[in-house]
């Protein structure tokens, strides 16, 4: 097959689709890969390594779409790319079709055989191409906040580990999935006092399993929310309904009531947020202030750390290329569920139930 990988044209998006070991694996398996000058430019890959492991660079997306039997991209087609894509060509990416009716309409009106990363699901209901975004999501909403807490940058002026005789700073993280989990062991590490909340016990009890004294877990209802958001210094949101808008879990109230120049980084805005007054922002302009408290609503967060983004989610995605590479997207899907899973769209149909569901729907 010849895997094809343009340079990403979305805004603010920095990450590649392939790795130089990536195009190695798949050059070894007897496959071409094809990428785009530059692509891996703003993730510290620079044209040369994708030659040195076996790939044909190429000047133009037009040459890359043109050639490729299946792309592998980071983001969803952009309308600048919807005519370069070709019938029977393999999509390999973040697509969040059912919050994008006009690429869906693209996918199918062009025949594109159509896998998304975040539907890719095993047996045990694991998304293994969803959560190393929401390691690196975790862990940057810890770190950026920490930061956003200083003076300077608008923030209460706290350290967040304290010094000794004067206190750390209270993390307050709404959801223990993945996100909440390594947010928490972040801030935990920095010396923060940190409070977590869920509405699953199993959750809450890995997490008072495995992290020990300055994290207390607490059952999440709109009590107990609304006493940690009165004293959170930083408040996290990383709650996640699968297939459905995030619940506001905050309102406006709540915030009013929070402590000034506090903290709010809704990592669940690109689900619509879990605090009432978050609205997306970008990495250019990533906070605004709302009743005296700073709000960070930046919905791609990984964007921001490409260099590890890209390794990170590349890690995850390489077997599953190589899979879809060597024996063909229908006979890869008959053998991996959790490819057949990630099947978006296919000969001109939605064969996702969600992503059909949430089509209808419009
Ligand atoms: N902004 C970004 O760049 C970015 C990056 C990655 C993930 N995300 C988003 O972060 C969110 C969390 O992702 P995740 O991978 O951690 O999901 P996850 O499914 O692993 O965890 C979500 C947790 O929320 C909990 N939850 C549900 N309702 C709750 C409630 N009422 N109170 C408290 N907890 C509740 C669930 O029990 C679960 O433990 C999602 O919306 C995801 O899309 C955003």
């Amino acid at each position: 097959m010849i895997v094809g990988v343009p340079r990403e044209i979305k805004e603010g998006e920095n990450r590649v689709g392939l790795t130089p070991a990536g195009a190695r694996g798949l050059t070894a398996d007897g496959h071409q890969v094809l990428v785009e000058t530059g692509a891996g430019e703003q993730s510290g890959l620079a044209d040369d390594e994708y030659v040195a492991h076996g790939a044909e660079i190429v000047d133009s997306a037009d040459e890359v779409f043109e050639r490729a039997d299946m792309l592998v991209k980071v983001k969803e087609p952009q309308p600048s790319e919807y005519d370069k894509l070709r019938a029977d060509q393999v999509l390999f990416t973040y697509l969040h079709l059912a919050s994008e009716p006009d690429v869906t309409r693209i996918l199918l009106e062009r025949n594109v055989a159509a896998v998304a990363y975040e539907t890719v699901e095993r047996p045990d209901g694991s998304l293994p191409l969803l959560t190393p975004m929401s390691e690196v999501a975790g862990k940057m909403a810890t770190q950026v906040g920490a930061e956003l807490l200083l003076a300077h940058r608008g923030g209460r002026g706290i350290l967040m580990g304290g010094v000794p005789g004067v206190p750390p700073a209270d993390v307050v993280i709404l959801g223990c999935g993945m996100v909440g989990t390594n947010a928490a062991k972040l801030a935990a590490g920095m010396g923060a006092h940190v409070t977590i909340l869920d509405i699953n016990h199993d959750r809450l009890r890995y997490l008072a399993e495995v992290m020990h004294g300055n994290v207390i877990t607490v059952y999440s209802d709109e009590h107990t929310i609304h006493r940690a958001a009165g004293y959170a210094d930083l408040l996290i949101g990383a709650v996640l309904i699968a297939g459905a808008r995030a619940p506001t879990l905050v309102t406006g109230d709540m915030v009013r009531d929070m402590k000034t120049r506090s903290v709010i980084m809704d990592v669940a805005v690109d689900q619509g947020g879990c605090v009432e007054t978050i609205r997306p922002t970008t990495h250019a302009e990533p906070t605004y202030i709302v009743h005296d408290v700073v709000h960070y609503g930046v919905p791609n967060m990984p964007a921001g750390v490409p260099r590890t983004s890209t390794y990170a989610l590349c890690n995850a995605t390489i077997p599953y290329v190589r899979k879809i590479a060597t024996l063909g997207l229908d006979r890869a899907a008959e053998e991996d569920g959790a490819i057949c899973k990630g099947i978006n769209v296919r000969n001109g149909e939605i064969v996702h139930p969600a992503v059909a569901k949430a089509f209808e729907a419009r």
